[in-house]
C-alpha cells in the first residue's frame, strides 16, 4: 500500500532522491517506502474517488472524514469551491504554548476535473504539516520556532525548574524559549548570547569538550557542527547512562548523510523528523527509556 509523502517547501528534490519515485504531484510523492526522513506530512494510504460535481465531491469527502485540508497542486479554483463546502476549521496563528489538535486532519487534492485523491488521516494535525504561530519579536533569531513546533507536536516540554543543557546556544532564542517555560538553562557557545538573554548560567567554551553531567533533564543542541560529531557526543552521554530527553538538530552540509541519520534513529526511544521550521536539517529527539519525558 502506498502513502503520500509531502516534502517541505524547497526540499522536494531531497525527498525525490530519498524515495526514488516518479509518482509525484509537485511536492507530494506516492511511494510504498516507510518513514522517509524528508517528509513533512504523510498521507496515510490515500484513495482515489470519482465525483460528478462540486457538491458530490464535498459529500464524498465528508463521508470519509470530518476535517480536510486541500493541497492546491492544480485546479485550484475548483478545489477551493469544494473546500468551501467542507467543515470549517480555524487556521488562525496559534499562541504558544498550545495543545496539539486532537481531531484528525485529512488531506486531499484534485487529480483531474472528476477525480480526487484523499487521505482522511495524515501524520500531522496541521494543514500540510505546517503549524503557524503567533510570533513575538522578543527572541534574537527565528530558530525559536523549531522548539515551539516540536513541543506542540510531541505534547511535552521542559517543566518549571527542569535543568536543561543547551549547546550551540548563541544568539539565544532557544534559551529564551526554555527560560520562558521556567526551566533552568545552562547555555553553552563559543559566541556570546544576545544581551537580553539571561540563562541560569552561560559557559563560553567548546561545547564538545563538556563531559556528561548529572541531573540534566533535557539536553538540546542546535550547534553548527557535523551530525557525526554530534552523534559521538550524544553516544558519550548515553554511555554515561544519561536519562535526559534529547533534542538535537542534525545539520547537513551539501548532501544528506543518511548513514548518520540512521545511526541516530537506531538509538532506543528516538525519532527523526523534519519540522516545517527546519531548513536543510532534521530534528532528532530521544524520549528517555522510562517512557516519560518529564
Ligand atoms: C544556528 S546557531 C544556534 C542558534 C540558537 N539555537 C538560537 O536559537 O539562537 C549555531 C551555534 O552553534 C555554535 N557552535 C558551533 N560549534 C560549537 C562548539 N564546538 N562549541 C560551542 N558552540 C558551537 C555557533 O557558535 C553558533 O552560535
Amino acid at each position: 500500500m502506498k502513502n503520500g509523502y509531502l516534502a517541505p517547501e524547497g526540499f522536494a528534490e531531497q525527498l525525490a532522491a530519498e524515495l526514488g519515485t516518479t509518482e509525484r504531484y509537485d511536492r507530494l510523492f506516492l511511494s510504498s517506502a516507510k518513514k522517509p526522513l524528508w517528509a513533512q506530512n504523510t498521507w496515510i494510504e490515500p484513495r482515489i474517488l470519482s465525483f460528478s460535481s462540486v457538491s458530490d465531491a464535498a459529500k464524498k469527502l465528508r463521508e470519509l472524514g470530518s476535517l480536510w485540508a486541500f493541497y492546491p497542486h492544480q485546479l485550484v479554483r475548483k478545489g477551493s469551491l469544494i473546500q468551501e463546502k467542507l467543515p470549517y476549521f480555524s487556521q488562525k496563528p496559534l499562541p504558544f504554548p498550545c495543545k496539539r489538535p486532537a481531531a484528525p486532519l485529512g488531506s486531499w487534492m484534485l487529480l483531474d476535473e472528476k477525480t480526487l485523491l484523499a487521505s482522511p488521516v495524515c501524520s500531522s494535525p496541521f494543514p500540510h504539516g505546517e503549524p503557524h504561530f503567533l510570533e513575538t519579536k522578543v527572541p534574537p533569531s527565528r530558530a525559536y520556532l523549531k522548539l515551539w513546533e516540536l513541543f506542540t507536536l510531541i505534547g511535552t516540554m521542559p517543566k518549571p525548574g527542569d535543568l536543561c543543557l543547551e549547546i550551540g546556544a548563541s544568539p539565544g532564542s532557544w534559551t529564551w524559549v526554555l527560560s520562558q517555560l521556567g526551566a533552568r538553562v545552562i547555555a553553552v557557545d563559543r559566541a556570546p548570547l544576545a544581551p537580553e538573554i539571561t540563562p541560569h548560567s552561560f559557559l563560553r567554551q567548546d561545547a564538545f569538550a563538556l563531559e556528561p553531567m548529572q541531573d540534566i533533564a533535557w539536553l538540546f543542541s542546535d550547534a553548527a557542527c557535523t551530525p557525526e560529531k554530534l552523534l559521538r557526543w550524544v553516544e558519550k552521554w548515553l554511555s554515561a547512562k544519561s536519562n535526559a530527553n534529547m533534542v538535537c538538530t542534525l545539520k547537513f552540509q551539501g548532501k544528506t548523510d543518511y548513514a548518520i541519520a540512521r545511526e541516530f534513529e537506531k538509538i532506543e526511544g528516538s525519532a527523526t523528523l523534519h519540522l516545517s521550521h527546519n531548513k536543510h536539517e532534521l530534528t532528532w529527539i530521544r524520549i528517555n527509556p522510562s517512557g516519560k519525558m518529564n
